[in-house]
């Protein structure tokens, strides 16, 4: 299973959105954050932006939404033209529904864990997700440092999804970075979202490419 790298335009420079997409025209995927300020103490950006980074993207486009009412506004980022939508179990009334709805959308639909959410009370939820995201900060803000302890959690979901025979792919977002990826990956994470690792770097496409060399070296890179 080949690493997929996702750098996070949290950040990026907002003044200059599609400048800094083209710098990172190597990556897998791009990582949008929505913040509503409400399940998070932060706000970020919402529809009308994620519709135009889509349009200007030279990578399909990976929204994570910490909003509350997830299954009230995930389907319109569907709708915008994402590839895959990610929201939070703790968020969402129906998570079922919510992720048959977005994949008859065409997107992959995904769901994301706090790190002191569990993943045992969604491991029905496998078959119905194309990606689970194991949150390794708590989510809000970038430039954390990656929490330890989510990595059993990482091991877990990985023997679980074996153990189903399904695909389903795990996301690990927060405090990724060259120090840490190895790890991540051995634990059973495949796609990498990275922010300041990414934006922050001297040279930033370079450094997307450094952080899948280390994570395809544990996952075999195929
Ligand atoms: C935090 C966001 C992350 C953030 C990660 O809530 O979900 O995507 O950008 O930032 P780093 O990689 O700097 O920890
Ligand atoms: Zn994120």
């Amino acid at each position: 299973m080949p690493a997929l790298i996702s750098p996070s335009i949290l950040s990026a420079d907002f003044a200059n959105l599609e400048r800094d997409l083209g710098l990172i025209a190597g990556a897998d995927l791009v990582h949008v954050d929505v913040m509503d300020n409400h399940f998070v103490p932060n706000l970020t950006l919402g529809l009308p932006v994620v519709q135009r980074i889509v349009q200007v993207s030279p990578v399909p486009v990976d929204v994570h939404l910490m909003i509350e009412d997830a299954d009230r506004w995930a389907p319109a980022y569907a709708e915008a033209g994402a590839a895959s939508v990610t929201f939070h179990a703790e968020a969402a009334q129906a998570p079922v529904r919510l992720a048959r709805e977005l994949r008859a959308g065409g997107v992959r639909a995904s769901v994301a864990l706090r790190p002191a959410t569990p993943v045992e009370p969604y491991l029905d939820l496998l078959a119905e997700i194309d990606m689970l995201l194991v949150m390794t900060v708590e989510p809000g803000f970038g430039g954390q440092a990656f929490i330890e302890g989510t990595l059993p959690k990482i091991r877990r979901a990985r023997a679980a999804i074996a153990a189903a025979g399904v695909d389903t792919w795990i996301q690990v977002d927060g405090g990724v970075s060259r120090g840490t990826i190895a790890r991540i990956a051995q634990a059973g994470a495949n796609v990498f979202v990275a922010g300041s690792a990414v934006f922050g770097a001297p040279d930033v496409a370079a450094e997307v490419t450094a952080l899948r060399a280390l994570a395809d070296a544990e996952l075999g890179g195929v």
